[in-house]
C-alpha cells in the first residue's frame, strides 16, 4: 500500500499509458520513441506525418516502424490512429475497425495545428465517415480549436465547443469523441456535464505552467504549443479536472518534438517534449494539489476504460529524488530541448516490474 503523506519517498502505480503522442517517423521516431517506452506501456500515436498516415495501410506500415525504432526489450504497444481528411472513406473505417491495431481516428481542423494542412476543410463532408465510426465504435480524437483567423488565438477552444462540438455531438449522439488536450474551463465544464461517451487528456505542460511561463523573461519558444498555454484561472480549473478522480479526464502527453533549430526562430514551431519526464510531471502536479492517491486512475485507469482495453498488470515505482531535467538531449542530428529543461523535478521512475511487487 502507498503512503501517499508528505513523508512517502516511493509510489507504486501500475503503469501508465499515453493516450496522446507525437512519435515522428525515421531518424527523429529513434530518438525519441525510447523514452516514451520507458515510461508507457502503451500509446495512442498521433498521424500527423508528412503525408499524414491515412488509411489503414498507412497505419500497419508506421506501426511497424515504430516497433523497429523500439531500444532493444522494451515492452510497448503503439495504437494507431488514421488522419481524417475531406477524403476518408467509411469503408476506411471499416477497414480500421477489422484491423485489431488502429484504435481512432483523429480530427484535425485545416490549418490549426502542425501538419494539420491536409485536415478536414468542412465537417459535413466527413459525415459518412462519422456514421460509420459511430457504428464501429470507433472514436474520434478532436484537435478543438476553431481556424476563424478573425477568433482570437486563447478563444479557438472555447469557440471550438460552440461552433463544432455541440452540433456534432448532437448529429452524432453515439460517437465517441476525445476532446484533446484541453486547456480551457469551458472545455473541462462542457466534458464534465456532456451527455454521451466523451473523454479529454490533459498535457504536462497545461498543468504546469500557464500563459505567462511564454513570457517569462523572455520569449520561451519551448513551452509554446497548440493549443497555446492559457490565463491561471484555465490551468487550476484543468489541476481540479485531473485530479478529481472523473473518469473522463486522463493522461495524454501530448510530448509533439521538434529539434531546437525549429522550435528557436523567427517563426517557431508548436508542440513541447514530455516523453522522458512525463509520469514525475504529472505526480509533481497531484502532490502539489494534494491528489497523490489519485495519480494511479488518471494515468493508468481512466484512459484504458474509456478505449475499453484491459488496465496493465504491470507496475512502475516512482521515487523522492530530486533530479534536473537535462538542458538538451539527442535528436536526429540536431538537439531537441525538454519542456523544464534545466528545472529540478522532485519525482524520479526509479523501476518497471511486475504487479506482485505491490
Ligand atoms: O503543439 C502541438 N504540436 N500541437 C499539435 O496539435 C501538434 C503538435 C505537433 O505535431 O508538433
Ligand atoms: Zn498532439
Amino acid at each position: 500500500m502507498n503512503d501517499y503523506s508528505a513523508a512517502t519517498t516511493a509510489l507504486r502505480l501500475t503503469r501508465p499509458d499515453d493516450w496522446h503522442l507525437h512519435l515522428r517517423d525515421g531518424e527523429a521516431l529513434r530518438a525519441v520513441v525510447g523514452a516514451s517506452a520507458a515510461q508507457f506501456a502503451r500509446a495512442i500515436v498521433m498521424p500527423n506525418l508528412r503525408p499524414p498516415v491515412a488509411t489503414v495501410d498507412d497505419a500497419r506500415a508506421y506501426r511497424q516502424r515504430i516497433l523497429d525504432a523500439l531500444p532493444a526489450g522494451a515492452r510497448f504497444t503503439p495504437l494507431m490512429t488514421l488522419y481524417l481528411t475531406d477524403r476518408t472513406s467509411a469503408d476506411e473505417i471499416r477497414r480500421a475497425r477489422d484491423s485489431g491495431f488502429v484504435h481512432a481516428v483523429k480530427l484535425y481542423p485545416a490549418g490549426a495545428t502542425t501538419n494539420s494542412d491536409a485536415g478536414v476543410t468542412d465537417l459535413r463532408r466527413t459525415w459518412p465517415v462519422l456514421d460509420a465510426m459511430q457504428q464501429a465504435q470507433m472514436p474520434l480524437l478532436v484537435h478543438g480549436e476553431v481556424t476563424d483567423p478573425d477568433v482570437d488565438v486563447f478563444d479557438r477552444e472555447a469557440a471550438f465547443i460552440d461552433r463544432v462540438l455541440i452540433p456534432l455531438r448532437r448529429d452524432f449522439p453515439a460517437l465517441r469523441v476525445v476532446f484533446e488536450h484541453v486547456t480551457t474551463r469551458e472545455a473541462v465544464q462542457y466534458v464534465e456535464h456532456a451527455g454521451g461517451a466523451i473523454g479529454a487528456t490533459i498535457t504536462p505542460q497545461h498543468l504546469l505552467y500557464d500563459r505567462n511561463a511564454l513570457f517569462a523573461g523572455g520569449l520561451r519558444p519551448h513551452r509554446y504549443c497548440l493549443p497555446v498555454l492559457k490565463r491561471a484561472t484555465h490551468r487550476r480549473a484543468l489541476v481540479e479536472a485531473a485530479t478529481g478522480g472523473n473518469p473522463r479526464f486522463f493522461l495524454g502527453t501530448d510530448s509533439a518534438p521538434h529539434a531546437a533549430h525549429a522550435k528557436e526562430q523567427a517563426c517557431g514551431c508548436a508542440g513541447c517534449y514530455t516523453a522522458p519526464h512525463a509520469i514525475e510531471s504529472y505526480a509533481t502536479v497531484f502532490e502539489a494539489a494534494g491528489a497523490l492517491d489519485r495519480l494511479e486512475a488518471f494515468a493508468s485507469f481512466h484512459g484504458a476504460d474509456f478505449y475499453r482495453m484491459p488496465r496493465n498488470t504491470e507496475c512502475i515505482e516512482l521515487r523522492r529524488e530530486r533530479w534536473t531535467v537535462p538542458s538538451e538531449l539527442p535528436f536526429d542530428d540536431d538537439v531537441i530541448v525538454p519542456l523544464c529543461a534545466r528545472e529540478t523535478i522532485p519525482w524520479k521512475l526509479a523501476s518497471i516490474g511486475s504487479r506482485s511487487i505491490q
